[in-house]
């Protein structure tokens, strides 16, 4: 543990005790509703432990007052520093209040909050509304002016994936008439979810045959989505072409097999650029940018899927 104190009314650290005691960071992780998600946690393990930092995990098994006393917890221990993937966007403010006060720095991963910004040091996280632009453009480009009826998967209710991305993709299809989202639910970031919604969608649309996309907030919706996509009898990145976002293996495997089209990438790694924000503020009190942004890809069947999977089949996801 290292003593801290303000400078000139700032929130900036001093270190008053030497290096050499390992940093304690608290990370309040959402769940595991996901792939990436599980790669997330595996990441942030394997760099603080890379970094020598002793990490403590909680998992708020998807509920936003588990994180809220969680991050209690970690501020009555007094570590070093917080990391935390705010499951939704609203309803931190008092919370990160009182880390502040007692001037332990918050670091945002992958998820944005709509408190002042000067609650957190910084977030790391892509840029949220370019991933459904993307998506929405590569399929303005795909459907090449045919008609297409889309159905979207909407990530959790409330969390900033869900309404950016959807705000992203309505933009990439904006100016293309020939493409309309028809249908618009939360599948809540699961394949368990993704697999049911989609069965309620292609019933209401004569059995999937008025239904020329799906988009999905992320690959496990999408991987649910295709198998009823396949129950139903209808061929999935076919009959039905399917983009989503994360770039999870099981998309790679479903992408090689001709079942998905496209997948926009979210790097799992966000503690990285966190921890090396966080060792610089802990040095002499260098204050990040407000919003580390990691880099987005779009992925599709002409990327050689197979031995995409293969590269990342054993990273954690
Ligand atoms: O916040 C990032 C999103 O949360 C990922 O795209 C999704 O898979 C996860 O659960």
């Amino acid at each position: 543990m290292l003593t801290k104190t303000l400078i000139a009314g700032s929130t900036a650290l001093t270190l008053t005790a030497g290096l050499a005691a390992a940093q304690t960071v608290g990370f309040s992780q959402i769940g595991s509703e996901s792939g990436w998600r599980a790669a997330e946690t595996t990441v942030t393990r394997q760099q603080a432990e890379e970094r020598g930092i002793d990490l403590k995990f909680s998992d708020a098994q998807q509920k936003q007052e588990n994180q809220i006393a969680a991050l209690r917890s970690f501020i009555a221990q007094g570590v070093d520093a917080i990391l935390v993937a705010p499951v939704v966007a609203t309803g931190w403010d008092a919370v990160l209040e009182e880390a502040k006060e007692a001037e332990i720095p918050v670091v945002l991963l992958d998820r944005m909050v709509d408190s002042d910004k000067e609650l957190y040091l910084t977030a790391v996280g892509s840029d949220l509304v370019e991933e459904g632009r993307v998506a929405g453009k590569w399929l303005v480009d795909e459907v090449a002016g045919a008609e297409c009826r889309v159905v979207e998967l909407q990530g959790t209710t409330g969390s900033s994936p869900a309404i950016d991305r959807k705000k992203g993709f309505e933009e990439g299809i904006a100016g293309a008439d020939n493409i309309e989202i028809v249908r618009s639910q939360t599948g809540d970031f699961t394949r368990a979810r993704g697999k049911e919604v989609m069965e309620s969608f292609l019933q209401a649309e004569n059995g999937g045959k008025d239904i020329c996309a799906l988009y999905a907030h992320n690959d496990d919706m999408a991987v649910g989505a295709i198998q009823a996509i396949k129950e139903a009898g209808l061929k999935p990145g076919t009959d039905i072409k399917v983009v989503s976002i994360d770039a999870v293996p099981d998309i790679f495997l479903a992408m090689a097999a001709g079942e998905a089209n496209a997948t926009v990438e979210l790097t799992p790694n966000m503690a990285g650029p966190a921890f090396d924000a966080l060792a610089a503020y802990w040095k002499d009190g260098t204050m990040p940018e407000k919003f580390i942004q990691t880099e987005s890809k779009l992925y599709t069947q002409a990327d050689d899927p197979q031995a995409v999977y293969e590269q990342r089949k054993d990273l954690g996801y």
